[in-house]
């Protein structure tokens, strides 16, 4: 079978499979609300980061693929891939707005026959409960007419090692008929596609996967306060338990976590169980855990600095959520600096990959402050004028932290 795609969204999930299956010979439009970010795709410049350069030149010279914001054009695709966010709202509970525009937008141009799969995270019972039915009220199509997948995408922003083409990928269907369609097609792009049994297994697995990293980040967050209290590096005990070979997986500290993954999706899974009359203690207690890391970092770092009457100045490094990466969503680096500022710190930040911040600039790299926060480094982050200084450093990466000025958990 001849597949043509239309990926809906184009950004650090979208634009990654887009290119890909266009590279692998599928003819695919990139549809997304965003004029700018259609017109910056479409002449690729250096600076996107979420697909290499070289890739989306050959993807576009090839002409199998092109970005556009007209969503009619999922009518020349017979498999459309919704990737657009799935957030939380101020309540934090999932909004699923920009899913329910996007069908609206789309759904109507959709022809018989088309696979419509979800690679957008959300709670279990999406598909059936608020995809399925609503792409077919749009569509004017029966779900007969049409068939489903879920296939969560497992995309690691700035991973050099696992990229969308090479990670396994889970798959589900509607049905079996609509599996197989959708195993199908990820074949022809996928070096490993994985068949589950249903849609909700699939919801769940990703859910899985996210939440076990934020409980595990929680928990190591929470042991490294441990250490401090008993007199320890925690850097040093993980790498001594990380030597066993076998039952131990290696999760660092930090200030929390960020991005649009670990600390939205766990949220999908509790409302969805609170909906059930249920609830996961353990993701409300590693929120808890991880929402208290800014607090606890910024005393740490005001902790190196000598107690006077005077204004304290402070350069956090690193804002975005975490290292090579240009993505400031949830990152806690937000919070660590509201954290310091509520203590009356003079707070600077510097990030070489974002210049500019909730109406500010990038402060220049310098040691002139009372004290500095590394909250992470990017491969290209040059910090040995920093690091050779007398200022105070409370390093939350570990890595500098036997330099006499350096502090770390
Ligand atoms: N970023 C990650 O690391 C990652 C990893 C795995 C899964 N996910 C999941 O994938 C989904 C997408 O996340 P992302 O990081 O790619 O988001 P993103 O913000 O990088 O990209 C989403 C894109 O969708 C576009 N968009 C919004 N509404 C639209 C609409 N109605 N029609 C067309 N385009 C629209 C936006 O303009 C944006 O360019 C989320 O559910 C997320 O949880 C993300």
């Amino acid at each position: 079978m001849t597949f043509r795609l239309a990926v809906i969204g184009q950004g650090y999930v979208g634009l990654p499979l887009a290119v890909r299956a266009a590279l692998s010979g599928i003819p695919t439009k990139g549809i997304d609300v965003n004029a700018k970010w259609v017109d910056a795709i479409s002449k690729n410049p250096e600076e996107i980061e979420q697909v290499k350069h070289a890739d989306l030149q050959q993807a576009l010279v090839s002409g199998r693929y092109s970005a556009t914001t007209n969503p009619q054009e999922v009518a020349d695709a017979n498999v459309v891939a919704i990737c657009v966010p799935t957030p939380l709202d101020e309540r934090e509970q999932p909004d699923l707005t920009y899913l329910i525009d996007a069908i609206n937008g789309f759904a109507p141009s959709l022809k018989p026959n088309t696979l419509v799969i979800l690679e957008s995270t959300s709670f279990p019972g999406t598909m059936r409960e608020v995809v399925i039915p609503k792409i077919v009220e749009i569509s004017g199509l029966s779900s007969d007419q049409l068939h489903f997948a879920f296939s969560p995408e497992r995309i690691d922003p700035g991973n050099t090692t696992w990229d969308v083409q090479n990670t396994p990928k889970i798959v589900s269907g509607a049905n079996e008929r609509d599996l197989q369609l959708a195993l199908a097609f990820y074949s022809t792009f996928m070096e490993n596609v994985v068949s589950v049994k249903s849609l909700e297994v699939a919801e769940m697995a990703k859910l899985l996967e996210n939440t076990y990293r934020q409980i595990n980040i929680s928990f190591i967050n929470e042991f490294a306060r441990h250490c401090q209290s008993i007199g320890v590096s925690v850097w040093d005990v993980i790498e001594a338990a990380a030597t066993k070979p076998f039952g131990f997986t290696r999760f660092n500290p930090g200030v929390g976590i960020g991005g649009h993954c670990i600390p939205v999706d766990p949220q999908y899974l509790n409302w969805k169980l609170h909906q059930l009359g249920a609830n996961s203690q353990f993701i409300e207690l590693a929120s808890r855990v991880n929402h208290e890391m800014p607090e606890y970092v910024a005393s740490r770092a005001l902790d190196l600095v000598n107690a006077s009457s005077r204004e304290i100045s402070c350069l956090v490094i690193g804002i975005s959520y975490k290292a090579n990466v240009a993505d400031i969503r949830e990152s806690p680096s937000i919070e660590l600096i509201k954290a310091l500022k509520k203590k009356d710190v003079n707070v600077s930040w510097h990030d070489k990959l974002i210049s500019e911040w909730n109406g500010e600039k990038s402060a220049p790299l310098s040691a002139d402050y009372d004290v500095i926060v590394l909250v992470h480094q990017h491969e290209s982050e040059d910090l040995v004028g920093i690091l050779q200084s007398s200022t105070p450093i409370f390093d939350c990466t570990g890595k500098y932290r036997e330099l006499a000025n350096v502090t770390s958990f």
